[in-house]
């Protein structure tokens, strides 16, 4: 029996919705196919947008979409994709399987995307190729309301009023295919850009984000805050972190996405678990400068990153989801939550076709990934606030290298008073009971979703319901009603799912 203690007095942060967004770049069949097919597709859509699609991202509740890129920002140009579709400028997508890019979808479609989905809006500017001009008149373009030249631009490209900017990135991966720059370099030319993003009266500010470190480049942040962080929070509101997941660490050969052992599995989940450890010490750089924790950590690139599907455009990234994604999505989705204090938005790679995607599309059909019922589930963490937790585990693994704790947890009440545990049992193996102890609190009900499938299960187009969420019943309250110093919920976990329990 393991303990989970959960102390609702001990309130311990605010979890902002935007920890479950996701990612969006022209890259493979994300934007085409498989979110925008065009106004004459037979594929049933409204403005070009998928209505399939649009309804399961509005289910699952998606709280924010980043987009061009990814490597894409740093070589769009914002304006090749505004204006009429048919004198809209094709160009080559060098980055992703030199496919012609014709920019029919451009920015007016991605806010209209983000408008039938309901969610905040994160553009990724571009630094590595692009002018302070182009950006400062894409922020204009965008957000300003009256007589300027890019307002009037807009209107006269149909769209009246101005747009909400939620958050602008100023460049993607600098210290790679956004330029190649050193830490020093991209800072300076981050404070001369951001000045650029401007807030116009009457929007929603802008919060701006500096391109972070990859994975353990710890130098790069610490440069990079040190040559631009400023005390009175004017330049920064967010510095990004991009970690991926390879079961094998080689970027040669990572692995296949649906083929894999018992050995495999850990690995992966004990390489996804190295996320703790860049939040930590990432974070511990920002507290040296940001010591009050103004500065958001945004880790708007994570997910599993495996070999392309046998048969498909190396360049498309086109890769499966099985119950193993499930679990590596429900770790991390778990460690931003604890770690809320610092981790302000993170967004999963990406949103459909593309990586650990949370949909898959073939022409009309669509599937929804166990790694998207993972967020499904975990939408009820969505703004409520987290609560003191704690849980016993062990050890487990086949080697050494790579044991993982047996189980995941994170624990939040929203503002209804309802207690959410998210709860994921990491092994292939083992059941596990869990005990949770709640101090002082009176449960009257409890309630509960599961997802749970063999290691290497899927959903296909042929079999799309293999791995889905079902009613959970293995949770029960001890003496229901009465508040005691502790009142007991005994949970029972089967190996290799994620589960929700609501109490209430
Ligand atoms: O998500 C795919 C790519 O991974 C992005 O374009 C880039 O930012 C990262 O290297």
């Amino acid at each position: 029996m393991y303990k989970l203690y959960v102390n609702p007095k001990r309130k311990k942060g605010h979890l902002n919705r935007e920890l479950q967004g996701n990612f969006s770049e022209h890259l493979g069949r994300c934007i085409y196919e498989g979110l925008y097919v065009g106004e004459n597709s037979d594929i049933p859509n409204i403005n070009g947008m998928r209505t399939d699609v649009v309804e399961a991202l509005k289910e699952m509740k998606l709280p924010v979409l980043r987009w061009p890129g990814g490597c894409f920002a740093d070589e769009y140009h914002w304006k090749d994709g505004i204006g009429p579709k048919e004198t809209r400028k094709k160009m080559i997508n060098t980055h992703w399987g030199g496919v012609v890019e014709d920019n029919s979808f451009g920015t007016h479609e991605f806010m209209e995307l983000c408008r039938q989905i309901g969610c905040k809006t994160y553009i990724n500017g571009n630094v590595g190729s692009g002018t302070v001009q182009e950006m400062s008149e894409w922020v204009e373009y965008m957000t300003f309301k009256g007589v300027s030249p890019m307002a009037n631009l807009r209107a006269k490209n149909g769209h009246e009023e101005p747009w909400t900017v939620d958050y602008f990135g100023v460049g993607n991966e600098n210290w790679g295919c956004g330029g190649n720059m050193r830490p020093e370099y991209y800072g300076d030319l981050y404070r001369r850009y951001q000045t650029y993003v401007r807030n116009y009266g009457g929007n929603t500010p802008i919060k701006k984000i500096a391109c972070g470190a990859n994975a353990q480049d710890y130098h790069w942040t610490e440069k990079v805050l040190e040559t631009c962080f400023d005390h009175a929070g004017r330049m920064m509101d967010g510095m990004s972190l991009h970690y991926y997941t390879l079961p094998t660490g080689d970027w040669n050969h990572k692995g296949s996405s649906t083929d894999y052992d018992e050995k495999d599995w850990y690995r992966t989940l004990s390489r996804t678990l190295f996320m703790e450890t860049l939040i930590k010490r990432h974070g511990a750089i920002m507290d040296q400068f940001d010591p009050d924790k103004k500065i958001g950590m945004i880790i708007d690139e994570w997910g599993t990153w495996y070999d392309v599907e046998p048969g498909t455009n190396p360049g498309f990234l086109y890769q499966q989801s099985t119950m193993r994604d499930a679990l590596v999505a429900a770790i991390n989705l778990n460690l931003f939550n604890k770690n809320c204090d610092r981790v302000k938005m993170a967004n999963i790679a990406q949103l459909v076709n593309v990586l650990q995607s949370v949909i898959l599309t073939e022409g009309p059909k669509m599937v929804k990934t166990p790694t998207y019922h993972v967020f499904n589930m975990f939408k009820c963490h969505q703004d409520a606030e987290l609560l003191d937790s704690s849980l016993e585990t062990d050890r487990i693994g086949i080697e050494d290298e790579f044991k993982v704790p047996n189980l995941t947890e994170s624990v939040s009440q929203d503002k209804d008073g309802k207690i959410h545990i998210t709860l994921g049992n990491l092994s292939l193996s083992d059941d596990y009971e869990v005990e949770v102890l709640l101090t002082e609190t009176a449960l009257s009900s409890v309630k509960g979703r599961i997802l749970t499938a063999g290691k290497n299960d899927r959903n296909t187009f042929d079999n799309p319901e293999t791995v889905v969420t079902k009613d959970f019943d293995g949770a029960r309250i001890e003496n229901p009603g009465s508040v005691r110093e502790n009142t007991k919920v005994y949970v029972k976990i089967p190996k290799c799912s994620v589960i929700h329990i609501e109490l209430a």
